[in-house]
């Protein structure tokens, strides 16, 4: 089951996001989401097991900006149902992500549910750039 997260998530969501535990910025990054209703969780018998924050700052578009499963329940689906509920959200024409260019899991996931290499940004983590996706929107 998938659905909008609130405030009271926050803890469990901190719970699954390791980088969440030791980063201000994401954290903050949460917080401000979670105020505006653009995160998503996934659960899983009464737990949550993954999220992602999905939004339209990026030039208007629909962009996810994070997608986090729990280690212990990666390859089950979870990330594409994931990108797969908030592409039905979405209000442009084409639904935007990024991940960095070292991340093959993330890349592979969009490769598999349709996404196309859009454009890379180097300048944003020195040594590993940040390559965007996109896809038709439904
Ligand atoms: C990337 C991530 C969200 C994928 O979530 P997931 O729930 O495991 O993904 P899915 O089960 O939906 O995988 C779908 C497909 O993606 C590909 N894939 C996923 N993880 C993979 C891996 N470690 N290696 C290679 N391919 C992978 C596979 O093709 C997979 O299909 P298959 O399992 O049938 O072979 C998860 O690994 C994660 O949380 N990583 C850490 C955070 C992160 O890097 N997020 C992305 C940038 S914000």
């Amino acid at each position: 089951m998938i659905r909008t997260a609130h405030m009271e998530d926050l803890n469990a969501i901190v719970d699954i996001d390791q980088f969440a535990r030791i980063s201000e910025e994401r954290l903050r990054l949460i917080r401000k989401s979670l105020e505006n209703e653009s995160v998503y969780v996934a659960i899983e018998q009464g737990k949550i097991v993954g999220y992602c924050v999905f939004d339209h700052s990026f030039f208007e578009r629909g962009f996810i900006s994070l997608l986090i499963v729990h280690p212990d329940h990666r390859r089950e689906g979870i990330g594409s149902d994931l990108v797969k509920y908030v592409e039905k959200l979405c209000e442009s024409e084409r639904i935007f992500t990024s991940t960095n260019e070292s991340n093959t899991p993330m890349q592979e996931l969009l490769r598999k549910v349709g996404y196309r290499r859009s454009g890379v940004i180097d300048d944003l983590d020195p040594g590993d750039p940040e390559v965007f996706f996109s896809k038709k929107a439904e």
